[in-house]
């Protein structure tokens, strides 16, 4: 008996009481999971044959249990295991790799726009509808393009353009598929090297969408081409320049040499990000854990960031010094997702076999 990550994230969403049991051994646990899943060590033992190490878990009554391993095998024998016992379980079809396309949302207000934070909570990627008088725009998306339809067709908002805030490196782009299917323009940060037709966007640019505008900021150094997002100076979409807490690291794709010169260049680009006004408040591209099912925003006034991200107050000297020693490993499989990206053809593969594995794209 299964159940596929679609109803599991439904079930979620709706706050249906649903006791999450992961499998998995530790150090794969440790890395990404399932918000509010319990977890017992049983991987070994359970492949071993010997499911007593299920009984140590106490499972509240009546309440359903979904067994979670990493691709859907071991998870199916946990759940047959404690249908032996009678408790009705269910194993997650193709496991936390299935997971990474699960997504929630949550929505700030304001009198003449709204912004809506979609949460990939499989993976940690955030991506965003702006939305003012029935017109939209969508940021960063990360998530089948389904999903945003879905939920123009649900508020009868018309999709205007989509925006990058740079060439993404830890996931696929799904904005040229949702651009073309629309038909609206796609527009990305210069310089790139993307090889399909898009529109450019340069520091300074003004985008009108409803009642608002949203201003382009150019803050090279995770990227040579990021670009930040101004909406009607209140919310600054800061894509992976800086996070709620850390900065974004400038290693991909670059030598040792090359890392500290861009380290350089995004410590003047957060310099001018943190010359915007305290209350703005940041959106960023991503977050290094998984997003829970609360429909709260994930955001921080440029005011709180600047005191609680130590990096934030450094000297460039020191900023770069730290830069370098706190580099993440690399993500896995960053150079073919950026190939693809640059391309836009995604004929040839499994978009989550691609994308698996964690975040790892802030330095704190
Ligand atoms: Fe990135």
């Amino acid at each position: 008996m299964s159940i596929n990550a679609e109803t599991l994230r439904k079930q979620l969403e709706e706050k249906k009481p649903v006791f999450i049991l992961d499998v998995r051994p530790k150090e794969q646990r440790e890395e990404w999971q399932i918000p509010g899943g319990n977890y017992i060590d049983a991987y070994k033992r359970l492949n071993e044959g010997d499911a007593s190490v299920l009984d140590e878990i106490a499972i509240p009554e009546n309440t359903e249990v979904i067994t979670v391993c990493a691709a859907g095998r071991t998870s199916q024998i946990a759940a047959s295991e404690l249908r032996k016992k009678g408790i009705e379980a269910f194993s997650l079809e193709g496991g936390m790799k299935s997971w990474s396309l699960a997504w929630n949302t949550a929505t700030l207000v304001f009198n003449n726009f709204e912004i809506i934070q979609l949460r990939r909570t499989g993976k940690g990627c955030l991506s965003y509808i702006i939305t003012s008088n029935s017109e939209a725009v969508i940021v960063d998306a990360s998530l089948s393009p389904a999903v945003y339809e879905q939920i123009l067709v649900e508020k009868n908002l018309s999709l205007k353009f989509l925006l990058e805030t740079h060439i993404h490196a830890d996931h696929l782009s799904r904005a040229k598929l949702l651009a073309e299917k629309n038909n609206v323009p796609l527009y990305l940060p210069v310089p790139n090297k993307v090889s399909f037709a898009f529109k450019p966007v340069e520091d300074g640019n003004v985008f009108k969408t409803g009642n608002i505008e949203i201003k382009s900021i150019s803050t090279p150094g995770h990227t040579l081409e990021s670009m930040c997002y101004m909406i009607d100076d209140k919310i600054l979409l800061t894509g992976d320049t800086l996070f709620i807490d850390g900065v974004g690291r400038p290693d991909l794709k670059s030598n040792e040499e090359e890392t500290k010169a861009k380290a350089k260049t995004l410590y003047a680009s957060l310099q001018k990000i943190l010359s915007l006004p305290g209350d703005t408040i940041v959106l960023p591209a991503h977050t290094g854990k998984p997003v829970n099912f609360d429909n709260k925003v994930l955001q921080a006034t440029l005011a709180t960031i600047k005191s609680t991200v130590p990096m934030l107050q450094l000297s460039e000297e020191a900023f770069v010094q730290t830069i370098l020693q706190r580099i993440p490993s690399t993500p896995a499989n960053y150079l073919t997702i950026v190939e693809k990206n640059l391309t836009g053809d995604f004929s040839d593969i499994n978009p989550v076999d691609l994308e698996a594995g964690a975040n790892r794209c802030a330095i704190s």
